[in-house]
């Protein structure tokens, strides 16, 4: 790519005249890391520089680690570019961004069964992003719960909240963060989301919530939310507690709306108080949204809304920043109205059956379990059925070669010797690309066997021209062993999981 440049920029006083030129002619010294330059340099070789360098990102659209949407429609795009220089904490200054807003929180608490009017308006505040509602939500549970101690005179300086092992990393976040622990339901094999029953034994009197999620990171389950709802309404007549819910719908509460309408999960249960929700998920917005919405006011303390008074008016607010873009709230918005209920439900339904299409392609290769279900969250999890010769981690690898990003990991606490790969169906994550991807699947795993075959031949011939069929002191069957280890060590390595 070639960019042209003026005579003259600024700081380029003696700046010879020239008229195009790739940007790395015009930066010959290594690009600064650590201190800003001292010169200005011409915007297009600056883009260009900049530009040059991100063409090693990876291909968003072909990332099937996330969930996070990577496609909108042109007219949104303009509307986004529209209103990148608003700053969406000016409500004053722009109130209509601040409408639509709320506007956005009155219909996602429509969909969440919200036990309000049809006028009325909803509780609940845009966010980045489901990470920050989660620390909203788990702020006023925590305060509402010391609140309740204080009056009853009793301790309240160790607050728990209960949750399964597959909680998304943003929990372990706020639990550090704002000092409450973390007691999570162990996973076991073939049983990847939290046990409800379980989750009630660990509830006791310093529980702020139990937080169950609609469509776990790790395999797109959705926990049985009503279950849960009744064994803890139980647990609460029976202890004289009252120990609330708090539901991470992050990616299911786009979906479960309009693909299970008759699923109870949402406000129509009791103990649910509040849901977060990923807008940049399958709310089908750029990164950047994300929704919480309470189930009355009596759910939110007072005390936790700051109302500040800023370039001329009395602002309420309850978030953790203070400035942000106003773009993905207007892009919320968009598609709220654009595609409407019937849009989403088409989307959703459409995504799932590219999800069926993936699912069967790689049944039918017989080299893979399933670990995902049919349901829930678009997506496929599936680990190699047989590990002994390359494992996921070197399938994942592989693939990269092709453009696609598919993400492997081990699954939490007691699961950890199960290994996956994961694949997110987004709506832009057509029928073709799916088919494509099985079929580079297929490439990937004769490539592997070869590779594996070849390892042993290779063995097998060092043992063969042995006098006594070993070499350096190992036999074909022991080498072929060592392999395998080597293999399982790679496995052992990653226990990080997907984002
Ligand atoms: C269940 C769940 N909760 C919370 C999050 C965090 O969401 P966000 O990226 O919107 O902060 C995720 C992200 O994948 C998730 O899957």
């Amino acid at each position: 790519m070639v960019v042209s440049v003026a005579a003259t920029g600024p700081g380029t006083d003696a700046e010879p005249v020239r008229s195009t030129f790739f940007a790395s002619r015009y930066v010959r010294d290594e690009l600064p890391r650590y201190r800003m330059p001292e010169r200005s340099i011409p915007r297009e070789a600056a883009y260009q520089i900049i530009n040059d360098e991100l063409m090693l990102d990876g291909n968003p659209r072909l990332n099937l680690a996330s969930f996070v949407t990577t496609w909108m429609e042109p007219e949104c795009d303009k509307l986004i570019m529209d209103s990148i220089n608003k700053n969406y904490v000016d409500m004053d200054e722009y109130p209509v961004t601040t409408e639509l807003q709320n506007r956005c929180v009155n219909m996602i608490a429509h969909l969440f069964n919200a036990p309000i009017q049809e006028d009325e308006t909803a509780i609940g505040v845009g966010t980045v992003g489901s990470s920050e509602a989660i620390m909203l939500a788990g702020l006023a549970f925590k305060r509402k719960w010391q609140n309740k101690r204080k009056e009853q005179g009793k301790p309240c300086d160790k607050p728990n909240i209960v949750t399964g092992a597959n909680v998304q990393v943003c929990w372990e976040k706020f639990a550090r963060y704002f000092e409450v622990e973390l007691k999570e339901v162990k996973l076991s094999e073939g049983y990847y989301v939290m046990d409800p029953e379980k989750a009630i034994e660990m509830v006791d009197e310093n529980t702020i919530c139990v937080a169950a999620i609609l469509g776990s990171t790790l395999t797109g389950e959705f926990e049985d939310v009503k279950k849960l709802n009744d064994l803890l309404v139980e647990k609460n007549k029976e202890t004289g507690w009252d120990v609330p819910i708090h539901v991470d719908a992050a990616s299911g509460g786009f979906i479960a709306p309009f693909l299970y309408p008759e699923l109870e999960w949402d406000f129509r249960l009791p103990l649910v108080k509040s849901i977060n929700v990923s807008g940049h998920k399958y709310g089908l917005v750029y990164a950047g949204v994300g929704w919480v919405i309470w189930r009355s006011k009596e759910d939110l303390p007072e005390e936790l809304i700051f109302h500040i008074n800023y370039l001329g008016t009395d602002q309420p607010t309850f978030t953790l920043n203070f400035s942000k873009g106003s773009s993905q709230i207007i892009a919320q918005y968009y598609q709220l109205i654009r595609l409407g209920f019937e849009g989403y439900k088409s989307i959703m339904e459409n995504c799932m059956e590219n999800t069926s299409i993936l699912r069967e392609g790689l049944a039918a290769t017989d080299r893979f379990e399933i670990v995902s279900k049919n349901s829930g969250v678009p997506l496929v999890a599936f680990s190699l059925k047989d590990s002994s010769a390359f494992t996921v981690f070197d399938i994942s690898e592989n693939l990269r070669r092709f453009g696609w990003i598919v993400p492997a990991y081990t699954m939490p606490p007691n699961a950890e010797h199960v290994a996956v790969l994961r694949v997110v169906v987004r709506e832009d994550f057509s029928r073709s690309l799916a088919e494509r991807l099985v079929s580079d699947i297929v490439k990937v795993l004769h490539e592997l066997d070869a590779r594996a075959a070849h390892a042993v031949k290779v063995a097998s011939v060092a043992v063969a021209q042995s006098d006594d069929g070993v070499v350096a002191g190992k036999s074909v069957m022991e080498i072929q062993r060592e392999i395998a280890t080597r293999w399982r060590k790679a496995v052992d390595k990653k226990k990080t999981g997907p984002c």
